[in-house]
Parts: C-alpha cells; sequence; structure tokens
C-alpha cells in the first residue's frame, strides 16, 4: 500500500496484467489504466476505438468495463479490494475495506487467464435450466437482464436478426475492410483474432451466424452453433455509464459461465445496427437497449487471442511519481 492507502505500482501493474485478458470487440483492447492517488481509473483510449463498427465507442465503452471487473477481483484476492464506480467511459476503484476474497470472487478469479471466446462448434448437448437460471440470477443481481430464447419461436427470431444484420454489415466495404484489418493470420499478433481463436469460416447454413474472422473453410458436419442456450443481454439504462455497467457484468456472467463448464460466443452484429437493436429490444420485451446475443453451450477448448504489452497501457498520476504518496 502508499501512503495514501491506495494499491502500489506492483500491485497495480499485476492486476492490470489480469485487468487486459477481458474481452474486447475485435480484440482491440480500447483502454487505458491510471494509478491516481485515489485509486485506480480505467479510461476508454479513443484511439482504439472501432470507426465502423463501433462509431459512438459503445463497444469500447463495454470492454473497459469487462476490463474493470478483471482488475477489481485482482485487488479482491490480494485482500485489499475495491469499490468501484462506473462513469460515462470511466471506472473509477477506490480501495475499499481490507478483507479476505469471497469463495466466489476466488473462483472467478481463476477463470481470468482460463476463460475465451469460443468460436468452435459446440457440442449438441443441453445446457441444464437449472444452471442458466443461475447466470440470469447474476445478472440480475449484478443489475442487468440475461434473457435465454426459451422456445424455438423465439429462437428463430433472434437467430434471423443476427442474420439480417450481418448481412447488411457484410453489404458495407468499409465493415469488411475493418475486420479483416482486425483477422489475423498469424497466432502471434498482439491485437486482433489470430487464425486459432477465429475458428471455421462461418457456413452459411448456421443458425447463429458467427463473425467472419478469416477463420479456414471447414466440411461441417452439424450446425457448430446449433445450441438452444442463446440469450439476449442488456442492463436497465443505455447511456455511456450504463454501457461502462453492462461491461461489468458481463465479465462477471463471463467469468460465472466458464467456471460452471461453458463456453460462450458473443455477437454483437444485431446490437450494431441500430434498426435491428430495435428490433431486438421488441422481441424481448426491455425499456432498454440490448448490449449483446450470446450463445453457451459445451465447446473444446479453443485458441486463446493475444495482448499487448501492460506498460503499453498503464500510467501513473505525476502526483504519484514525484513520491508524494508512495
Ligand atoms: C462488446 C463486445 C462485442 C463482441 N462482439 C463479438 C462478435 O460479434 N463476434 C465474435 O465472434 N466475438 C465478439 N466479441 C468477442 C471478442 O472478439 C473477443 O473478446 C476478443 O477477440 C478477445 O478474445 P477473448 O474473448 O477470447 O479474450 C465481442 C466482445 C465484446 C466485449
Amino acid at each position: 500500500m502508499t501512503a495514501t492507502g491506495t494499491w502500489d505500482q506492483d500491485t497495480f501493474a499485476a492486476a492490470v496484467g489480469e485487468a487486459v485478458l477481458a474481452p474486447s470487440i475485435h480484440n482491440s483492447q480500447p483502454w487505458r489504466f491510471r494509478r491516481t492517488v485515489h485509486g485506480i481509473e480505467v479510461r476508454v483510449d479513443r484511439d482504439r476505438v472501432l470507426p465502423v463498427c463501433d462509431p459512438d465507442g459503445r463497444a469500447a465503452r463495454v470492454s473497459c468495463g469487462a476490463a474493470a471487473t478483471n482488475l477489481a477481483l485482482a485487488l479482491a484476492v490480494t485482500g485489499r479490494p475495491a469499490a468501484c464506480a462506473a462513469g460515462p467511459g470511466v471506472v473509477r476503484l477506490a480501495p475499499d475495506e481490507a478483507r479476505a476474497a469471497t469463495p466466489l470472487e476466488r473462483r472467478l478469479h481463476r477463470q481470468i487467464p482460463l476463460r475465451h471466446t469460443n468460436r468452435a462448434p459446440f457440442v449438441q448437448a443441453r445446457v441444464d435450466p437449472g444452471v442458466l437460471a443461475r447466470l440470469a440470477e447474476a445478472v440480475a443481481a449484478g443489475g442487468g437482464w440475461l434473457d435465454f430464447a426459451g422456445d424455438e419461436a423465439t429462437l428463430a427470431v433472434l437467430a434471423s436478426l443476427t442474420r439480417q444484420a450481418d448481412a447488411r454489415l457484410a453489404a458495407d466495404p468499409r465493415y469488411v475492410a475493418e475486420l479483416r484489418a482486425w483477422s489475423r493470420s498469424a497466432d502471434l499478433a498482439v491485437e486482433g483474432v489470430g487464425r486459432s481463436a477465429a475458428g471455421a469460416a462461418p457456413h452459411p447454413e448456421e443458425l447463429m451466424p458467427r463473425r467472419d474472422f478469416g477463420g479456414p473453410d471447414l466440411a461441417v458436419t452439424h450446425d457448430p452453433t446449433r445450441s438452444p442456450a442463446v440469450a439476449v443481454f442488456g442492463v436497465h439504462g443505455d447511456h455511456a455509464a450504463d454501457e461502462v455497467r453492462a461491461g461489468l457484468v458481463l465479465q462477471h456472467l463471463l467469468l460465472l459461465a466458464a467456471d460452471l463448464g461453458l463456453s460462450t460466443a458473443m455477437y454483437s452484429q444485431p446490437i450494431e445496427v441500430p434498426a435491428v437493436r430495435e428490433q431486438l429490444r421488441r422481441a424481448v420485451h426491455r425499456l432498454f437497449d440490448p448490449q449483446l446475443v450470446l450463445r453457451f453451450g459445451y465447446a473444446p477448448a479453443t485458441g486463446a487471442t493475444n495482448r499487448r504489452p501492460v506498460a503499453d497501457v498503464m500510467e501513473v498520476d505525476p502526483a504519484l511519481t514525484a513520491g508524494r504518496a508512495g
């Protein structure tokens, strides 16, 4: 700890190393972490907001919220937890009263390096409804909602909206160029989605059209996206600070799903086309905009994506470097 009772530089650096393992749109890692006299701030890095698929920075804000959840868990297991406050484009973490991490915090923390977005074919096994209920309850406890498609008709609506959005986006050459720029043919790149994480190229027949990160064409024996556990996720609000909050809740959900042995695939195409997003909102009878469509199931482990060096995303308030506060 420092003289002001906040986290020291080593604790900060170690926690940022875990924070950056959060998901982000196209693995763009649109975040910066600043150690201040009051604690730590996670802010959107505007230079890394994707101009075509995320013109308003919504997905970047969700990504920052997700990173802040990892950061908070990393701090919690040191015995010096953080209180998180979400604002538009920022999460501020201030030291909370010292205490031992809870068993749940420890379990979620263990999943941080193990969780990956999975674009591989899911096995055709049903997820126990009790497990899905636990996910939805956790989201509700965090201030969000997770609405599973409870029947084939609803699933067909969600699939159709995802397909419509995907087709509209794919018709825009700027969108295609941006997606190509973040799809990497090697696995070594420190940003973007590499070959082993990309999964196979989307098949025209698949129910939930996956985003095409340039994976190879593979002979398909069953629909790789055929999984009944498809859900729409959001929070009770859709302003900039709510989007950051959505990221906080989303990462908690993803880590809990991983802890329960589930793989997760994410779909933001229907969120990125405003008219489709509105239809999606109506389809799930929600007041506020949805933030993501998710698919849960069981799948073999998938390739991971890499991250930029933590030194590239960390900064320290000059008041601290001047040595005034340790
Ligand atoms: C807001 C948001 C939207 C995303 N949308 C998609 C998507 O539409 N399709 C997809 O395959 N992955 C999507 N992802 C997952 C990212 O591509 C993934 O998090 C990133 O490549 C890093 O990989 P990882 O999750 O395995 O760590 C999304 C992630 C976030 C945070």
